[in-house]
């Protein structure tokens, strides 16, 4: 029968009517631009989230450039992030004039710990970059114990929940992708950054206008990167259903692990304290290319989202070149999404599952 690796169209299905209202709302409001609607949503993610203020950007790459600048982090300082990530995580930290500095993660969880930072740390250190990775939630915590400020990347970890709140509110600020096959995704690009600090905040709305908080004056040289009125609005439909569909993906997970998928790959581990709404669904295998050859041939959907790790991609070559990481080496080797969805139901788990089992 075939599954998608994703299905970002059958949880809209019921909504249809209300996105529509609101995208007509917006075209007949004659505001498209840092109007009502971001404004509305902005309170609801920040709320949602246990923030006290969350600011739309355009992209989730741009919302991690402008909080690091809001953060303080320019020239001279060191900002610490994963290997093992999207390639935006690091490529977001040259725009300051920092340097990315590579640090490991857990190869049960994928995240970064306490431990792999703090072997990364050195006097430049400005910041952290904590992904929260396939929807898993780092220990933020544990790591600002350390004495650095946490930047959470929570693009892929909307939804998700540990003992110590929501990502967004965990760090020093956080930022947000809506790209449009993640948790939360609208229908375009969008990004956001949310914070408890209101100074971090209002620095954040001032870069993402050009650098002026006035529109008169700019004091900085700062970014045309706005969340826009129409995907605010489409957003405020969806997120009152984040939850559901958080619980709707950790069924599936829990689908996988009743269907015994463990006894034939490495599933992905919780962070403790951590209940993922998994964005993805990655497993392990010592022999993922066969894997690979026996879902494609099946028609299931299936992707090694980072074979080669961040700090080994060709423009990263200046900060990565001597940097030896072996956990993320190992995951890159042996890791591969398979499909999760809120709709993902358990007999297509067990059609997935059965064709593992086939290959192992
Ligand atoms: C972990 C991570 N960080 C950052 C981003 C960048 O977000 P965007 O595509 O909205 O720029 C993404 C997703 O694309 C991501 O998965």
């Amino acid at each position: 029968m075939g599954v998608p690796l994703f299905d970002t169209r059958s949880p809209l299905e019921p909504l249809r009517e209300e996105l529509h209202a609101a995208a007509l709302r917006v075209l007949d409001s004659g505001s498209y631009i840092l109007g009502p609607e971001v404004a509305a949503f902005e309170e609801e993610l920040a709320a949602y989230c246990g923030a006290a203020q969350a600011v739309g950007v355009a992209n989730g790459t741009e919302a991690l450039t402008i909080a690091l600048r809001a953060m303080g982090v320019g020239p001279g300082d060191e900002v610490v992030v994963p290997s093992f990530t999207f390639y935006a995580s690091a490529e977001a930290i040259p725009p300051t004039g920092a340097t990315p500095v590579f640090c490991d993660i857990d190869p049960a969880t994928y995240c970064v710990t306490p431990e792999t930072v703090r072997a990364a740390l050195t006097p430049r250190t400005k910041a952290v970059i904590a992904v929260h990775l396939f929807g898993n939630v780092a220990p933020v915590a544990e790591i600002e114990a350390l004495g650095v400020p946490v930047l959470e990347d929570a693009a892929q970890a909307a939804g998700s929940r540990s003992a110590a709140g929501r990502p967004g509110a965990l760090g020093t600020a956080a930022t947000f992708s809506f790209f449009p096959s993640k948790n939360l995704g609208c229908f375009g690009d969008g990004g956001a950054v949310t914070t408890s600090d209101a100074a971090l905040a209002e620095r954040v709305r001032t870069l993402r206008f050009h650098g002026s908080h006035d529109k008169v004056t700019y004091e900085q040289v700062g970014y045309n990167s706005r969340l826009d009125e129409l995907q605010a609005a489409l957003l405020r439909v969806l997120l009152p259903h984040l939850d559901g569909w958080a619980g709707g993906r950790r069924a599936a997970g829990a689908h996988y692990e009743q269907a015994g998928l463990g006894e034939l790959a490495t599933l992905p581990v919780p962070v403790p304290g951590a209940e993922p709404a998994w964005h993805l669904y990655v497993i392990g295998h010592p022999d993922a290319a066969r894997l690979e050859a026996a879902l494609a041939a099946a028609g299931i959907g299936h992707k090694p989202y980072y074979r080669t790790p961040v700090h080994r991609q060709p423009a990263m070559r200046p900060w990565g070149a001597n940097v030896e990481l072996p956990a993320t080496e190992h995951a890159a080797a042996t890791h591969l999404a398979i499909p999760m969805s809120p709709v993902l139901t358990r007999a297509q788990v067990e059609e997935v599952v059965g064709v593992v089992r086939g290959a192992s």
